[in-house]
């Protein structure tokens, strides 16, 4: 059996928190011993009975002559009285023993040890458990307390690595993630998260519960009292110990409340409805955002293997009349604009997948009100292209690339610094190709190792315009430059080796600003203004394609697909599809806010295999591993070229889609740049088996769409991020005829 994380470990004070580590350890079998420690017999007897400690005595001294090196002595007293427990150790600590607290002030736990050893121990390793809850004492004391709950710890210059180690193993032991921070920002950020909000719940109970008009409160209270009330029947002299101990950090988290909710009152006072608006907005989208982010880590800390997996049955059709969710790229572009307009903007038909909620939080977090999503509706209160303010903290963007390329053509303009960060595989891709643009335009960035994420963005550089040549399709580099040319002299342009997709072009000139066009070149100049309008999003065509697809292989399939954008920067899927033989048609074209649109029809029909045109290849760019899934279908061979930007995807797509392929047993041969594919015909099914998707929501949807001609079950990995794109998709493709679930 593996050494335990501590030997005898000295619990002072066997109330909630220190009773809790206790029984955690013996449970893990992470300790020889627990001594318990309180000042009353009656508390040492209870400690007992509840299995806490294997002895309890009333007085410390009596147990520090047995202790030995790699014993733990864990302070778990109120705040202010951790200072006497210090002066009994002082004299008969033996050497080797580590001295832990658990308090939730740091700054008056470091002063309790300078005034009894003239300054902090190296064997003393201050620390904060941010767990517990409104009961107190040792009947309250559980052995799950900790797991999945932080610890801080707070070690000083002087401490000793060995003595943190313990520490850190015995929290780890007990289920607790273990972070290290300075005592100040530690006694600053617990003020505010922790102190602030117990200040304010003592404080609203006691004016309401003894306002004498207002007796019957409790009879009446409403839930929002009643959460207040929870938070108020913490154990009081803690609490009154914590405020005491941790003064000034929490008198300025009261003094900025006092100045917002003074801010607040006056809205109230002015019938300031747009004030209001954005006070509620804002809180409610934190709130909202803070949930998800807990949901996001309870799911990576403890469900790892249950990651989301897609179980697609073989065969089956697709049919009926589909409308799937709006257009990300479109989405991404109507918050950045409608955020930088003037004046109001309301969107239709807005995509609520998780790329495009990341730039809508990034511009909640720069001061912008957005009310919504709501079925696809967002109203955005418009501050100006100078109307943006410095974040509270890095702009973090998920899985999107096209939030972070666009955004960091719009920060490089602005006058604060911003840094913008992303999930693994977001923070595996290219940046340099924003970059370099942007500083040849004057703007200061710095990228991590190899140009890849986080970007950091130093506000204050005046930009000017260049006339810039793309070194590759992209239209996320145009947008970029362009984005950043509103802030910049005179006039910027970009001119691009291919024709790639143009929503910026198009919703800039929607938004009122004039953007020139000539063939390859697009151009405008810097210091206009945006004016606040509707945008209408039509549904996504990428997002089109797997019913498309669906359709085209599965024999005895025909769908409609409404009010899909056919833009024709981003129809190469048509074209290609149509090329191999697909029966789409396109009905009820029409021209919704600058973007043509149209109901698609596709039946099954044999596929054969081509060669793809090059010059399709940027209309078509996100459609590549569904149209493999055709030509895997196909009668033939279909090869790719000129495509490596497919490597530089979510995945690498080339690489996650012969891999995939190759498992159901279809000859899928990559190359540098594109993949040669040898279709398996009319009326020919390929094999099952489990392929990954290595997160990448496109392929993920690909191979469920395969499944419609496997022969066998295919299990498809790593699905959690189709929600980036398609939320609802397995819903949808169950409505449609696909026999897919998730796991
Ligand atoms: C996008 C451009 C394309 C595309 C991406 C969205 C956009 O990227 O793959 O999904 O909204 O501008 P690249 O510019 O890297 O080709």
């Amino acid at each position: 059996m593996a050494e335990p994380a501590v030997g005898r470990l000295v619990v002072v004070g066997v109330g909630l928190i220190g009773g809790s580590l206790a029984l955690a350890l013996k449970a893990a079998g992470a300790c020889r011993e627990v001594i318990g420690v309180a000042r009353h017999e009656d508390t040492c007897q209870q400690a007992l009975e509840l299995g806490i400690a294997d002895r309890a005595v009333t007085s410390l001294a009596e147990v520090l002559p047995v202790l030995e090196a790699g014993d733990v002595v864990f302070v778990a007293v109120p705040t202010l009285a951790v200072e006497s427990v210090f002066r009994e150790l002082r004299d008969h600590l033996p050497a080797g023993v580590t001295v832990t607290d658990g308090a939730s002030v740091k700054g008056s736990v470091v002063e309790a040890a300078a005034k009894t050893w003239g300054g902090v121990p190296e064997f003393l390793v201050p620390g904060h458990p941010i767990a517990g809850s409104e009961q107190s004492g040792a009947s309250a004391a559980r052995d799950d307390l900790y797991i999945a709950h932080r610890v801080i710890l707070t070690p000083l210059d002087g401490t000793s690595g060995e003595h943190f180690q313990r520490v850190e193993r015995m929290w780890q032991a007990a289920g607790a993630e273990v972070l290290t921070m300075p005592v100040r920002e530690h006694d600053e950020v617990l003020a505010a998260t922790s102190h602030l909000p117990h200040v304010i719940a003592y404080g609203l109970v006691d004016t309401l519960a003894h306002d004498s008009e207002n007796e019957n409160i409790f009879r009446y209270a409403a839930g929002g009292f009643r959460d207040f009330t929870r938070i108020a029947s913490s154990d009081p002299t803690m609490w009154r110990d914590i405020v005491l101990a941790n003064r000034d950090a929490i008198l300025s988290a009261i003094d900025l409340y006092t100045a917002n909710l003074t801010a607040l009152r006056s809205a109230i006072a002015a019938g300031d409805s747009d004030t209001l608006m954005g006070i509620f907005t804002r809180a409610k989208a934190a709130r909202d955002h803070f949930t998800r982010m807990l949901a996001k880590k309870a799911y990576t800390e403890t469900m790892q293997e249950q990651e989301v997996t897609f179980i697609a049955r073989p065969g089956g059709s697709v049919s009926g009349k589909l409308r799937v969710p709006g257009d990300k790229s479109m989405s991404h572009r109507s918050i950045m604009l409608g955020s930088l307009a003037e004046g109001i903007t309301e969107v239709e038909g807005f995509l609520e997948g998780e790329d495009a909620l990341a730039t809508l939080q990034a511009f909640r977090d720069m001061g912008v009100v957005i009310e919504g999503p709501d079925r696809g509706r967002v109203v955005i209160h418009g501050v100006g292209l100078h109307g943006l303010q410095v974040p509270p903290g890095p702009l973090y963007l998920g899985n999107s690339g096209t939030s972070m390329r666009l955004l960091a053509g719009l920060l490089a303009g602005q006058s604060f610094d911003v840094t913008l960060t992303g999930d693994e595989s977001l923070s595996k891709r290219p940046m340099n190709r924003v970059a370099n643009p942007l500083r040849d335009m004057g703007a200061k960035i710095d990228t991590g190792p190899e140009g890849r994420p986080p970007l950091k963005i130093s506000g204050g550089h005046q930009l000017h315009g260049i006339d810039y040549r793309l070194p590759m399709a992209s239209a996320q580099v145009k947008s970029c430059v362009l984005l950043a040319g509103l802030y910049a002299e005179g006039e910027t342009s970009t001119t691009e080796p291919a024709p790639t997709r143009d929503h910026t072009e198009r919703m800039l000139t929607g938004f009122g600003y004039e953007v020139q066009r000539d063939g390859a070149r697009a151009s405008l100049r810097g210091g206009g203004k945006l004016r606040g309008g509707r945008i209408d999003v039509p549904a996504d065509i990428s997002s089109a394609t797997f019913f498309m697809v669906a359709a085209a292989i599965a024999p005895g399939s025909e769908v409609l697909l409404e009010h899909v954008g056919i833009n024709p920067t981003r129809d190469g899927v048509i074209n290609i599809l149509r090329a191999m033989g697909a029966d789409i048609e396109l009905l009820n074209r029409r021209e919704v806010g600058g973007e043509p649109v149209a109901d698609i029809r596709v039946r099954h029909a044999p596929l054969t295999g081509i060669r793809i045109p090059e010059d399709q290849v940027p209309l078509a760019i996100d459609e590549f591993p569904a149209i493999f899934v055709a030509a895997a279908c196909a009668d033939g061979e279909t090869v790719l070229t000129g495509a490596g930007e497919l490597r530089v995807k979510e995945s690498d797509r080339i690489q996650a889609m012969a891999d995939g392929l190759q498992i159901l047993g279809v000859q899928a041969e990559p190359t540098p740049d594109g993949i040669v594919i040898q279709g398996a015909g009319a009326g020919a099914a390929f094999g099952g088996g489990t392929v990954d998707s290595l997160g990448d929501h496109r392929i993920a949807m690909s191979f469920a769409v395969a499944s419609l001609r496997a022969r066998d079950t295919i299990r498809i990995l790593n699905c959690a991020n189709v929600a980036t794109s398609f939320p609802g998709f397995v819903q949808l493709a169950q409505r449609a005829g696909l026999s897919l679930a998730e796991e």
